[in-house]
Formats: structure tokens, sequence, C-alpha cells
């Protein structure tokens, strides 16, 4: 209510709850006064198939009293929660406070659950099939939603089951990824390349790096373009965690693969982020999450391994 500017509305719609809630009483007290004539036949003349009349009996008194009794519920209830405009109710109650006590309430009931993990290595924790399994949970809640139910990510959010790290894979930067969040951001680079067909030629280069399909005459053009690339990705192209600048040598293209990309982000640049969790998961469920995370990507590991 308080988006209002004026306080009419407030008053507005107490007054229409209110004047409601009565006349549901008075009219009830105006039927309820309706006697029985014994002069007529005591129907309402209404006939149907022939010999269907409606008798214009008063209500039964226990439908009657319900009705009171809800009445005056209603009227006890406006009273004590917010409902009737800018009325707070008298028990001060709110959505708002409601949320943050159960938050907390819920918070003191799993701490105990995840206090062995603040102190245990990551690696450990890994290991341990209950925690795993809380682990999965977490990220079902908080993640899925962003990195896919399996983890694999999609364009724009990356696959956490692979080997290939924006931020690397250290059990550390694996927190402090999760636990602050993470921004990439890639500057507009169009002038720094020069003309489109220079920034073509530069887009072949980048796809020679991981042996993608490319034209092999405008790569080696191109390759001049890289040194203004360098500063972030490095020399090679191998990337690197610090500023979350991609690895662009390996086939994982974050953002989608082609020329027509590529040309895309070097024109535009990129702003990709990832929201810190620190406000939301307490520190121990971060680890927990982190362990989650580094036995996906090791059990791809495993995987991969087993099939060669
Ligand atoms: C709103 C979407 C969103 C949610 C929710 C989200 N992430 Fe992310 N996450 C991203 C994006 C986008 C990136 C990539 C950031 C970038 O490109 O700089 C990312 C990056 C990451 C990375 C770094 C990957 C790498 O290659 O270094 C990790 C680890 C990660 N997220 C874990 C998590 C976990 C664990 C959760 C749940 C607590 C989570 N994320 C929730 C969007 C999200
Ligand atoms: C200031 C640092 C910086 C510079 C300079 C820079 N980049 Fe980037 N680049 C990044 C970051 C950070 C990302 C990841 C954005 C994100 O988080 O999604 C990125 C992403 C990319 C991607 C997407 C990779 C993928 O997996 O989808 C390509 C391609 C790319 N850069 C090419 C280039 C080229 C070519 C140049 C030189 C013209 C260049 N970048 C210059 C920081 C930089």
């Amino acid at each position: 209510m308080s988006d209002f500017f004026s306080s009419f509305w407030g008053w507005y719609v107490a007054a229409i709850s209110l004047i409601s809630m009565l006349a549901c009483l008075v009219l009830l007290w105006l039927t309820s006064k309706k006697r029985i004539s014994s002069d007529t036949d005591n129907t309402t003349g209404h006939v149907w198939d022939g010999d269907l009349r409606e008798l214009n009996n008063p209500l039964p008194r226990w439908w009657m009293w319900l009705f009171v009794i809800t009445i005056l519920f209603s009227l006890v209830y406006v009273a004590l929660y917010p409902g009737l405009g800018t009325f707070s109710g008298m028990w001060k109650w709110t959505s708002d406070s409601a949320y943050t006590t159960e938050r907390a309430q819920l918070k003191q009931a799993v701490s105990p659950l995840f206090a062995e993990f603040a102190t245990q290595p990551v690696e450990n924790i890994m290991h341990d099939q209950r925690a795993m399994a809380m682990g999965e949970r977490l990220f079902m809640n908080n993640c899925a939603q962003c990195h896919g139910s399996d983890a694999r990510g999609s364009k724009g959010f990356p696959n956490l089951t692979d080997q290939d790290w924006l931020y690397g894979n250290s059990t550390e930067q694996i927190i402090e990824t999760i636990t602050k969040g993470r921004n990439g951001v890639m500057p507009s680079m169009a002038t720094a390349v020069g003309s489109e067909a220079e920034i073509s030629d530069l887009a072949h280069y980048v796809m020679s790096l991981s042996g993608s399909p490319h034209d092999g005459l405008k790569a080696s053009a191109g390759k001049k373009s890289f040194s203004a690339c360098a500063a972030c990705h490095g020399a090679d192209g191998k990337g690197n965690t610090a500023l979350g600048a991609p690895n662009l040598t390996d086939n994982v293209w974050l953002h989608g693969w082609g020329e027509n990309t590529i040309v895309g982000i070097i024109k535009n640049g990129k702003n990709n982020a990832m929201p810190a969790q620190e406000g939301k998961l307490t520190a121990e469920q971060i680890r927990v999450l982190a362990a989650y995370i580094l036995s996906l990507s090791n059990s791809a590991v495993n995987k991969n391994t087993a099939l060669k």
C-alpha cells in the first residue's frame, strides 16, 4: 500500500472491505426476519417440469450461525493482520519478517549438518557420499537454473563438468568463484583491430588456434592482429584465469563457435556475470558445493580415461 501517493486509496480500500462485511450481516438479518406466510402455499411460485415447486423457507439456523461466525472471523482477522488499507494490523505481521525468521530458523536447523565440513579438506568431502548428496541438492536449488541440472551449462553458462576453467579449478579458486561471484569483461576491440576484413582475418586466426575449420590464408593474415588480444588471452591464446579470459586453443566455446560469433565478440565485446552466493549460502555450504563440482569434473576425467 505504501506505493500509493495519497492516503485516500488506503481509506477507500478499508472502507469497502468493512462496508461489505457489515452489509453481509445486515442482509442476513433482513432475510431472517421474513416469516413463513400461512395463508399461501409458501412456495416461490416457480414451477419446473410440471410439478416441481420451490419452497420459500428461511435459511436453516445452523447455516445462519456459520455465516455469522465467518463474518466475525473476518472482522477479527483484519483487526490482527494487515488487510484494511494501510493499517498494519495489531500483530504487526509482515511477509518480509516472516520470511526472514523462517530463513534464520532454517539456517539454525541445517548448520549442525554442515558444521563438520567447515574444516575438512575439500578432497575428503568429495569422497563423502552423504556430503555429495547434500551438494547435489544445493546445486539443484541454487545453480541448476543457469548451469543446467547436469551442470553441463549452455551458451554463456559454463559447463562445470569438463576440464576447461575460466577462473581455475584449485579449491581456493572455485570457492572464491562461488562466494564472491565473477564478472568476465571483454571490451569491444573493433577499433584496436581495424577494418571489417582485418576482423574477419583475425576471427579465422582464432579458429585456427583450436584446429577448427578455417581459411588458412585469412588466418595467417589475421595472426598479426592477435597482439591486441594477447594482454588477456595470452600470446599463445591459452587464456588467463586471473581475468577469466577463456583459452581459445581448445574446442570449448562458451559463446558459440564460428566466424560470425567471433567477429561479433571482437566488435561488441562481452560482459558475463556469475552472481555472488555469499549472501545466500553459508561458507560450509559453499565448501560442499565446491567439492560437488570438483567431483563432477573429476569423474568426467575418470570416465574419459576409462573410454580410452
Ligand atoms: C544467474 C546465473 C547463475 C547462477 C544462479 C549460478 N551461476 Fe555460476 N556462472 C554463471 C555464469 C554466467 C558464469 C560465467 C561467468 C563468466 O563468464 O565470467 C558462471 C561461472 C561459474 C563458475 C566458474 C567456471 C569456470 O570455468 O571457471 C563456477 C565454478 C560456477 N559458476 C559455479 C556455480 C555454482 C556452484 C552455483 C550455485 C551456487 C552457480 N554457479 C550459480 C551463472 C550462474
Ligand atoms: C581486456 C581483456 C580482453 C581482451 C583485450 C580480449 N579479450 Fe576476448 N575475452 C575476454 C574475457 C574476460 C572473455 C570471457 C567473457 C565471459 O566471461 O564470457 C573473452 C571472451 C572471448 C571469446 C569467447 C570465447 C568463448 O569461449 O566463447 C573470444 C572468441 C574472444 N574473447 C576473442 C578475443 C579476441 C580475438 C581478442 C582480440 C581482438 C580479444 N578477445 C581481446 C577478455 C579479453
